[in-house]
């Protein structure tokens, strides 16, 4: 499992609460007892559902120790749990599962959804958010870059990291098991100071497990070289010398 990078990742910190915050606000559930937030990182998330929420019993769920130590700072109230989603115990029930960012990172969401709902309180709320950029300029440049024959025998294990899929393919796989089901997309358009920006961007998520299969320091610096290359051409400097970075992501909302 890489290691996650708190500091890198919070650097976009208004950036990625959005779709949090819109996701937090579509849920339509008056007072929750049982929360978990799934792949809570540092606690952001979790903060919105406290906020909402301030009598539950909240609990944030994270793989990575450097991302609970740093959630724990943040709030004591809130249980913080290093572990992985796909260990969740079928036999403790939520009245809310959210997760916002997380879920791409795990495979066979074939099986792994159907089980989250399956974790749900009767009338229970499952609320998600995952990124959808197959086709955006950014993904095609880290693809392009990788396939490099330069490159892609190093990267053989970092291939395709992430997993996403349709948003009709998540419509098959919940309609049948919920009693009623939102999904909707939103690309965000994200106003960057630079193409350097985009690249700091992705270095803390979707290039994350590129560099990591890089084993110097140097040949990291050549692979985000290339990465840079490529998005300077694909993302256009305004005329005030801002960069648009739209991105696209895809929500569910599933009641049980
Ligand atoms: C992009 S961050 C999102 C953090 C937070 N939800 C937010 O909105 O700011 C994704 C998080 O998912 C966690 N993660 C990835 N795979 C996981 C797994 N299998 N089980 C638990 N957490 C996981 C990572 O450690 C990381 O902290």
């Amino acid at each position: 499992m890489p290691t996650w990078n708190p500091d890198l990742y919070l650097k976009f910190g208004n950036e990625r609460a959005q779709p949090a915050i819109d996701l937090v606000s579509a849920i339509d559930i008056e007072s929750p007892k049982k929360i978990i937030d799934l792949g809570c990182g540092s606690g952001n998330s979790t903060a919105l559902l406290k906020n909402r929420w301030p009598n539950a019993e909240i609990t944030g769920l994270d793989s990575s120790l450097e991302m609970i130590e740093k959630a724990r700072e943040s709030d004591s109230s809130i249980d913080w749990i290093v572990g992985h989603i796909e260990d969740l115990s079928p036999n403790d029930k939520y009245d809310l599962i959210f997760s916002n960012a997380a879920l791409q990172w795990i495979e066979n969401h074939d099986r792994l959804l159907p089980c989250l709902v399956d974790a749900l309180t009767n009338n229970g709320v499952f609320a998600a958010q995952v990124p959808n950029n197959e086709s955006s300029p950014y993904h095609q440049v880290i693809l392009r870059v990788a396939s490099n024959p330069k490159w892609s025998h190093k990267l053989a294990a970092a291939k395709n990291p992430l997993t996403y899929h349709s948003i009709d393919y998540y419509y098959e796989l919940l309609e049948t098991q919920c009693s009623s089901l939102r999904l909707w997309e939103t690309e965000y358009c994200h106003v960057m100071d630079s193409a350097e920006s985009i690249l700091q961007w992705t270095s803390g998520t979707g290039l994350r497990p590129y560099l990591e299969a890089l084993k110097t320091e140097e040949e990291r610096n050549a692979f985000k070289a290339e990465a840079l290359e490529g998005y300077r051409d694909a993302y256009p400097v305004q005329s005030n010398g801002k960069v648009l970075f739209p991105f696209r992501r895809q929500f569910i909302l599933a009641r049980n």
